[in-house]
């Protein structure tokens, strides 16, 4: 196992100090992630001691150790999992030759476009986040989102490092660039549109942790299995990181779930008005939270049908996730993909394209699957509780932006409908302004150890084996 050199400015298990050149380079863009962080990090915490992991190693036994430092403190590193022993190539046209130390020529461009994209994403995020600590519905949730703000701080040194490294001066600007755009900017937005999205309650922060952030997961995934190998080590280790950032969106919306569950007994009534008379969440509101965040993360995938989907497969530069365990054939020159497209008459067709085309669509219903999990984890704690009520994802076509889908208009059971029925329903699918300020008159932050808000329970466990009313955060 390869440990990490923390006596360096730059953490790190990449032996910076042996490469002057990189490590100046990289020095330099240090101070301006700082400022980043200070102007657009979590605001007004500056000061504030929090209990917060940090990577020691790479391996998967106890990477993390846990103290208290603030946040500025943090000590940002450049962290790759260890190399696997010869390995090859495991998907496309060059499957089973030896991976790549190196960018190839012809393959560079495509490479830094999906680096870009996926570097934009962490510190977008990061901005998305940056006022909610304000609201926090108690000290183990505030803990949680500044956990999550500091590693994505990371995942942008980690992208920032492939950068700085394989891409000569054309990564240098890039990683200023990931500094220049802002999440919801007018003139510089975020490269994707779900992370210019305002995250202004902790409703959608624990939705954003579920669906967008498992988006992130299954980038990640494919991009660990690229042929270009110090990228497929610094997103498997990513990815170790990256388990949190889930374990905090489905906890969190379980635990709403819960205390939602115990008000409903309490009151002896199911309607969201009596639920909200008592500060909690209803579960039609949750509903529509569901139904705008997991729409807007579909269309983060790409379309169903792209050819630039099918080069980067053939090109060993994105795989699919778990691509060896998962697939038989790695090759994928002659199979097919079937996908049910509009036929522009209002109804669908099935559609058949080669299955590179359709690694989009491959990686989109892997992500479907995963997202289900949770869903059916909460149905069965409203089962228990002795209600009648699903919760549900809409169907894969429903509001979306982007592919074949996109601007058609259907319920949410994915069935065309004409342009105004689908206006009137709106407002019942998705959060509308009312119940965005209810959910807003809720965010009132609870900051005494143990203590939650109203409208969320509490934990089973606390962090790191300690009790749910540990001081996980101290202002000062
Ligand atoms: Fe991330
Ligand atoms: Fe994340």
């Amino acid at each position: 196992m390869s440990t990490i050199d923390y006596s360096e400015k730059i953490p790190n298990n990449v032996d910076l100090a042996n490469d002057r050149t990189l490590q100046r380079a990289l020095e330099h863009w240090q101070p301006r992630f700082l400022e980043w962080w200070k102007e657009l990090g979590p605001n007004d915490f500056a000061n504030s001691d929090v209990y917060l992991r940090t990577a020691v190693g790479v391996d998967a036994q106890g990477w993390a150790h846990y103290g208290t430092v603030k946040m500025p403190d943090y000590r940002w590193g450049i962290f790759l999992a260890d190399p696997i022993a010869d390995r090859t190539i495991g998907f496309g046209d060059s499957f089973g030759q030896p991976v790549w130390r190196q960018v190839p020529g012809e393959f560079r461009s495509q490479f830094r476009r999906l680096i870009v994209t996926q570097g934009d994403t962490e510190p977008a995020s990061v901005e998305q986040q940056h006022r909610l600590g304000h609201t926090c519905p108690s000290l183990y949730d505030l803990r949680n989102l500044f956990q999550i703000n500091v590693e994505e701080g990371r995942h942008l040194w980690a992208m920032v490092y492939i950068l700085h490294a394989y891409f000569g001066r054309d990564g240098r600007e890039e990683a200023e660039e990931l500094l220049a755009r802002h999440s919801g900017d007018v003139d510089k937005p975020r490269i994707l549109g779900t992370f210019n999205e305002p995250i202004e309650d902790w409703l959608s922060f624990f939705c954003f942790c579920y669906f967008t952030d498992r988006d992130g997961k299954f980038q990640l995934k494919s991009l660990a299995e690229s042929s270009f190998d110090p990228l497929a080590r610094t997103c498997r280790f990513m990815l170790t990181e990256e388990a949190h950032h889930m374990f905090v969106g489905e906890t969190g919306l379980g635990r709403i779930v819960r205390r939602t569950l115990g008000v409903m007994k309490e009151v002896g009534n199911e309607g969201p008005e009596a639920i909200r008379r008592r500060g909690a969440v209803d579960l039609p509101l949750l509903q529509r939270y569901l139904n705008f965040w997991f729409s807007s993360s579909l269309d983060l995938f790409g379309s169903e049908v792209s050819s630039n989907a099918a080069t980067t497969f053939a090109n060993g530069i994105k795989g699919r996730p778990d691509e060896t365990t998962q697939y038989q054939d790695h090759v994928c020159a002659d199979s097919s993909f079937e996908i049910e497209v509009p036929d522009g008459k209002g109804g669908v067709i099935t559609d058949t394209s080669p299955m590179r085309n359709a690694m989009n669509e491959v990686l989109r219903d892997a992500y479907i699957r995963d997202c289900e999990i949770g869903l059916k984890r909460w149905n069965m704690q409203i089962k228990r509780a002795g209600y009648n009520f699903e919760l549900k994802l809409p169907s894969n076509r429903f509001r979306r932006a982007i592919g074949a889908w996109a601007n058609i208009p259907t319920d949410l059971e994915g069935r065309p409908i004409g342009r105004e029925e689908y206006d009137r329903s709106l407002p019942g699918w998705l959060p509308s302004a009312s119940d965005r300020d209810y959910v807003k008159s809720l965010m009132q932050r609870v900051v005494e150890p143990g203590k939650m808000a109203a409208w969320i329970a509490p934990p089973e466990r606390g962090v790191n084996n300690l009790p749910v009313d540990y001081e996980y955060v101290r202002l000062n």
